[in-house]
């Protein structure tokens, strides 16, 4: 039963962030009390090997909406292929103040400066533990603001240490708009240091845990054609397992003249998809077929799902058309696949 054509004139009466976290309490309580198997469409399964891993299906939900890992089952219960949570910092951190979130119904859009609100990994690793989900999950690591950008690869490594036995894979996400400099690592020797750093540790990590958990690395949709080579051919050189298209952009040309178009942030949604799928098609090119291809970025139905996989891309990911959608979004996409 699709109910949430009744209640999202509701949750969009609040404002953004309470009716966030609301939609996912109520998500929680649907669980705990079994109705979430009454009102969800039955799980579609379309098992896939990427990395490695085997996904229930190539459809999964993106990083930042369940940052804790507060939420896993009962988004599991909504049918995606694999979930990612976080993004997580070393340290819990409160976040940019508030208002931070901002929808755009017309445009099928968020913008938001959340700036990696979190309450650290010990916490979010707790929660995974707590957690019944035996699908994909992937744990997207951070650094934290106050950590200064010539020391973000300590940051990383602390997450990749303490995530690496829970997570079936890690993401490293350099593309947050949010947290001064970070987009920074996206470029030049940075990266470079970055990605020998990390994949130096993956390898002892799985001597330690004799379980070989892969990298992924998140990218901004903001990178010209030279960045977006430069960056492959680093992904290539550093055996990194594969490489999410993408974040969240700082380009307005999409939702010029709207009220919101000069909030600080980074914008999702529909105005992104197509240079998302740009930025995968780049990538195709460029990884031949080397790396997995996780793509995100504006994807509202199955049409836009497939605009993605016809781009190259192995996986699709979700999160502003969950909001504009609602849960039953996985089950549709799945449907016309
Ligand atoms: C409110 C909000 C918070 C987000 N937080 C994160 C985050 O913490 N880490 C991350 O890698 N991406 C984050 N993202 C980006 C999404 O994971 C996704 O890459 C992006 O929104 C494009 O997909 P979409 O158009 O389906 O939303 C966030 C997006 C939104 C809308």
């Amino acid at each position: 039963m699709n109910y949430y054509p009744l209640v999202k004139p509701l949750l969009f009466q609040l404002d953004a962030e309470t009716s966030h976290y609301l939609t996912l309490k109520l998500l929680n309580i649907a669980h705990q009390c079994g109705l979430d198997r009454v009102l969800n469409p039955p799980i579609m399964t379309k098992p896939l090997m990427v990395m490695g891993l085997e996904f229930a299906n190539p459809v999964g939900l993106a990083a930042g909406l369940d940052k804790n890992g507060d939420y896993i089952d009962s988004l599991a219960g909504l049918g995606f292929g694999s979930i990612e949570i976080g993004t997580v910092t070393p340290r819990p951190q409160a976040g940019n103040p508030k208002p931070r979130l901002f929808r755009l119904p017309s445009h099928n859009a968020i913008i938001n400066r959340m700036g990696f609100n979190n309450q650290g990994v010990d916490y979010l690793l707790q929660q995974v533990t707590a957690s019944q989900y035996k699908g994909v999950l992937g744990i997207n690591i951070g650094k934290n603001f106050d950590t200064p950008i010539e020391q973000a690869t300590e940051d990383y490594l602390i997450c990749l240490r303490k995530a690496y036995q829970a997570a079936s894979y890690i993401t490293i996400n350099i593309s947050s708009p949010n947290t001064k400099n970070l987009r920074q690592l996206q470029q030049g020797d940075e990266i470079k240091k970055l990605l020998s750093a990390l994949k130096e540790e993956q390898q002892t990590l799985q001597q330690q845990h004799n379980k070989y958990t892969p990298l992924v690395v998140k990218i901004a949709p903001d990178l010209n054609d030279d960045e977006i080579q430069h960056i492959a051919s680093l992904l290539m050189e550093f055996s990194i397992d594969g490489v999410i298209a993408t974040n969240t952009t700082i380009d307005r040309s999409a939702i010029q003249g709207h009220v919101f178009a000069d909030e600080a942030g980074g914008l999702s949604g529909t105005p992104v998809k197509q240079q998302a799928t740009y930025v995968v098609s780049r990538l195709a090119d460029e990884l031949q077929g080397k790396l997995a291809i996780i793509a995100a970025g504006g994807i509202m139905n199955t049409a836009d799902a497939q605009e993605k996989l016809a781009a190259g891309a192995d996986l699709v990911q979700i999160y502003s058309g969950l909001i504009f959608k609602g849960p039953n979004l996985v089950h549709e996409i799945m449907q016309g696949l």
